[in-house]
């Protein structure tokens, strides 16, 4: 065994620090041969010596492998086994490695490299998990084709590429595309195939498939056509078309993330593909969809065009979830879609971006590269494309990015690669724009105005608070999208976008008649805090006649976060005028049900949290959960009368069916539901339980009760029903945790770990009942200190098992020091706690000592 020594002091690695690979890979050949405790890997891999290469140091990565032997053109050698891989002398000319190596993929319950889940085989490499499958040089600027052979009586038998040869007991594949390691994937095992095709733009068939464990089959049709309507979108989005002959999606229990784009056999944890209108909720559907998009369009963000090092890691992520949202704005509705990935980026992204976390969506140091798949790489990565869209136009946009398809197919880039095109696309120097992807933390904008003789001028002030190891800030560029209305509700001046540059700047609006009602950060254009005194009736007469659709409900929410910090801080009552505007707002059937529904949706405890430590108090999660009960509690007896008839009114009939508009109604309905059950004891909520046919509206019912704490005979039924089933269990642990009161949140989550379905090596069931505590804001924030302590305890048991959900999972401590000191006091002695466990886990490690280093 070669294994890294415990606790070994943290290596940190730095992008400035890269150097190319000194060897060329011309080609690589493995053969598996399948046993779950001892699988025997051959590699056979061509190295060609650079003859540019400043180092020739021949250092393979490899991790946990037993290695039986090593061969240089068919001669045994002896390789030295260093820390993380080996070093061997080898000749200054193209040569043949060769080493057989052993692997236990059931024992493997850190879901790296090759692992077993139900009696199935399966990989996941990336980031840097191939080294626990053979000696290889583990980076993503190493590409190479790969041939693979399989030898296992498994009757189904997976790799990347299009199958070569099969025969009793073994089968071959070949990828013709040169590929990163981290790409590779292997599956074996009894798998059933949903089958599909899809005909591409220059008329090739390519023949897709969904394996599933038997019984799973009936849960692929929906999957089955996102990846149909993904394949069409590309090509007629981006002009971009599948390039191998088959593609296979393959559903695993066990997975550490949600889904996973290896070359033409993407691996997806079952709950991010099997659905069915039984067992899966609207927002099921939703992210499924977008989901099998994402990993979908990587094909070419990302695997044709590949990352140089993880440190741009955001290239393709970001770059890939812009993508799947303009997919997912074009197929259900673009405004709805803006203001999900606001609301959540505010409650994943900017915690992160003011706190002890804070790193910049390109890093430039780790210890781990897996801490690094955060909100700040994805979602703020998305977020600097949008900019950079907004900010060139939308031809210009599509034009930069076919010369990146055109430029860089088969390489791996960087992030400067990826401005140049943009730069060379349009002639615009991005240099300042460059400055989203070094800077961490979540810039704020001061707005002030002023208004004479027909003249309005907006004057902005950006400033970004100091994150860990960068106390300085420069300007950045910020797109301001802004609209002005008339006092009477007309848009005076359309959408135009302002280029704010400097630390202060001013913009004038010359010929208004009056003073007009000014409509800032249109769209969210830019991910900032922007910060503007105003009063509740300018925001409420936004909610009424804003016409850009993002900004209507960025002023109800404005407004609902006005409210509660008031109810907050001062213990007054809810706004009354809020109260009609919210009234007037849910019987107003011209609106669309999904935003009628997210107006309706209050914001989110942790977010009013989040706001009020913004403006600089220290939140008291208590006074919080009370003003979010009393808020609601009001709010259902003002509408009290129009219930029970908008409850009718918004129910769907019919079938069901995934679409937008269904989910946008259902949402609606749901909403009311939850009102009308804090008034009629649960009356309507129990015949919605007893009649549902589908997983939403069975679910709401099921929320809506439990809440109201009136569920209890609804959630045993709930078991019985659906004890078998994995994925929904999911939402039986999450709910019960969910709808705890605070001092019972976290004893609910405990007696739950005690339950036989709770697993600690299914991530999935983990999450379940870990992120609902967390997620619990309140509970999970109780004075008695109690959801900390259960939360650290679980991790301390997870990290053995599984370091990486466990350092995942970790980041639910990182908002810690807006807190009191009594609660950050108990916090920081869990994490402590956590940190001196023996044989911690570097992810974990990682995690813990920048959140109490900061
Ligand atoms: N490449 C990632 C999966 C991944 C992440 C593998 C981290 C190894 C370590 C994949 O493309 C991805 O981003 N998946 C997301 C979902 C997506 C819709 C944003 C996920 O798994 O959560
Ligand atoms: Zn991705």
């Amino acid at each position: 065994m070669n294994d890294a020594a415990p606790n070994a002091a943290p290596q940190t690695f730095y992008l400035k620090d890269y150097k190319p690979f000194g060897y060329e890979v011309e080609s690589v050949k493995l053969t598996f041969q399948l046993s779950p405790n001892a699988t025997k890997v051959h590699s056979a891999i061509r190295f060609t010596p650079k003859a540019d290469a400043e180092d020739n140091r021949f250092f393979l990565h490899g991790e946990q492998l037993s290695l039986i032997s090593a061969k240089i053109d068919g001669t045994p050698v002896t390789a030295r086994l260093v820390e993380g891989g080996l070093e061997c002398d080898v000749p200054r000319t193209s040569f043949l490695w060769e080493a057989e190596v052993e692997i236990d993929p059931a024992a493997n319950t850190a879901l790296e490299g090759l692992y077993m889940s139900n009696g199935m085989y399966c990989t996941q490499c990336e980031a840097e998990g191939f080294r626990k499958i053979t000696y290889y040089p583990d980076r993503p600027d190493v590409m190479s084709t790969f041939t693979v052979r399989i030898e296992g009586d498994e009757p189904v038998m997976l790799s990347n590429g299009n199958p070569t040869g099969a025969g009793e007991g073994w089968a071959e594949w070949h990828d013709p595309w040169p590929k990163p390691a981290y790409l590779f994937a292997l599956v074996a095992g009894d798998l059933v195939n949903h089958p599909g095709s899809f005909t591409t733009k220059s008329g090739k068939d390519v023949e897709l498939n969904i394996w599933v464990r038997p019984g799973d089959e009936g849960k692929c049709a929906f999957g089955m056509e996102a990846l149909k309507k993904s394949m069409k979108w590309d090509e007629d989005v981006y002009g971009l078309e599948y390039d191998l002959d088959l593609f296979n999606i393959v559903a695993v229990d066990d997975f550490n993330m949600g889904a996973m784009e290896n070359k033409g056999l993407n691996i997806f944890n079952s709950s991010c593909v099997l659905a069915s209108p039984e067992t899966s909720t609207d927002a099921n559907f939703e992210r499924i969809e977008a989901i099998i998009a994402h990993e979908y369009f990587h094909n070419w963000t990302g695997n044709r065009i590949t990352c140089r090092d993880w440190f741009q890691l955001c290239l393709k992520e970001g770059l890939t979830v812009f993508r799947d949202a303009q997919f997912t704005a074009d197929m259900r509705s673009e405004p709805v879609k803006r203001i999900e990935d606001v609301i959540a980026l505010r409650a994943r992204q900017f915690p992160e971006d003011g706190g002890p976390l804070a790193h910049p969506p390109r890093p430039e140091e780790f210890q781990e590269i897996n801490n690094f798949y955060t909100a700040t790489v994805y979602e703020k990565g998305a977020e600097v494309i949008g900019m950079l869209k907004r900010l060139v136009g939308d031809d210009n946009y599509y034009k930069a990015l076919n010369l990146y398809f055109e430029r860089h197919d088969g390489q791996a880039c960087t992030i400067e690669d990826w401005l140049k095109v943009f730069e060379d696309a349009t002639g615009r120097d991005l240099s300042q724009f460059k400055l989203w992807y070094s800077q961490a933390g979540t810039p704020r904008v001061k707005v002030t105005e002023d208004y004479a003789d027909g003249t309005y001028t907006l004057t902005f002030e950006q400033s970004t608070p100091p994150t860990p190891g960068q106390p300085e800030k420069a300007p950045r560029v910020i797109p301001m999208a802004v609209g002005l209305l008339s006092p009477n509700g007309d848009e005076v001046r359309a959408t135009e976008v302002l280029e704010l540059t400097e630390a202060k700047q001013s913009f004038t609006f010359e010929g208004l008649a009056s003073k007009p009602v000014p409509s800032i950060l249109r769209e969210f254009s830019a991910p900032v805090i922007l910060e503007r005194e105003t009063t509740n009736s300018e925001r409420a007469f936004l909610l009424a006649h804003d016409t850009d659709p993002f900004n209507r409900w960025e002023a109800g929410n404005a407004l609902a976060k006005e409210v509660r910090v008031a109810m907050v801080l001062d213990g007054a009552a809810p706004d009354a005028a809020y109260l009609d505007a919210l009234e007037k707002l849910v019987r107003d059937d011209e609106q669309d049900p999904a935003f009628r529904a997210l107006v309706l949706s209050p914001p989110s405890q942790s977010d009013i949290a989040q706001t009020l430590h913004e403006r600089g108090h220290t939140p008291d999660p208590q006074k919080i959960y009370d003003a979010a009960e009393t808020f609601t509690q009001t709010l259902a007896q003002q509408l009290e009368t129009s219930l029970p008839r908008l409850y009718a009114a918004t129910t769907v009939e019919g079938p069901y069916v995934p679409d937008a508009d269904g989910a946008g109604k259902r949402a609606l309905n749901s909403r009311i539901l939850s009102l009308l059950t804090r008034l009629d004891g649960g009356e309507q909520a129990a015949r919605q339980y007893a009649s549902a046919d589908n997983m939403t509206q069975q679910y709401a019912a099921l929320a809506a009760l439990m809440k109201a704490e009136k569920g209890e005979t609804q959630s045993q039924a709930f078991f019985e029903q659906w004890q078998d089933d994995r994925l929904v269990m999911d939402k039986w642990f999450a709910l019960q945790i969910a709808c705890a009161a605070p001092e019972t949140t976290a004893a609910t989550a405990k007696e739950l770990t005690q339950h036989p379905l709770f697993s600690m090596k299914n991530p999935n069931r983990f999450r379940a009942v870990m992120g609902a505590l967390a997620g619990n804001h309140a509970g999970f924030h109780h004075a008695s200190g109690a959801g900390y302590q259960l939360l650290a305890e679980n991790l301390i048991a997870l990290d053995s098992v599984n370091p990486q959900t466990t350092a995942r999972m970790c980041a639910a401590f990182q908002t810690w020091k807006r807190y009191d000191s009594k609660r950050q006091a108990q916090i920081q002695a869990e994490l402590e706690r956590i940190l001196a466990t023996r044989d911690l886990s570097r992810d974990t490690h990682e995690m813990v000592s920048r959140m109490l280093s900061a």
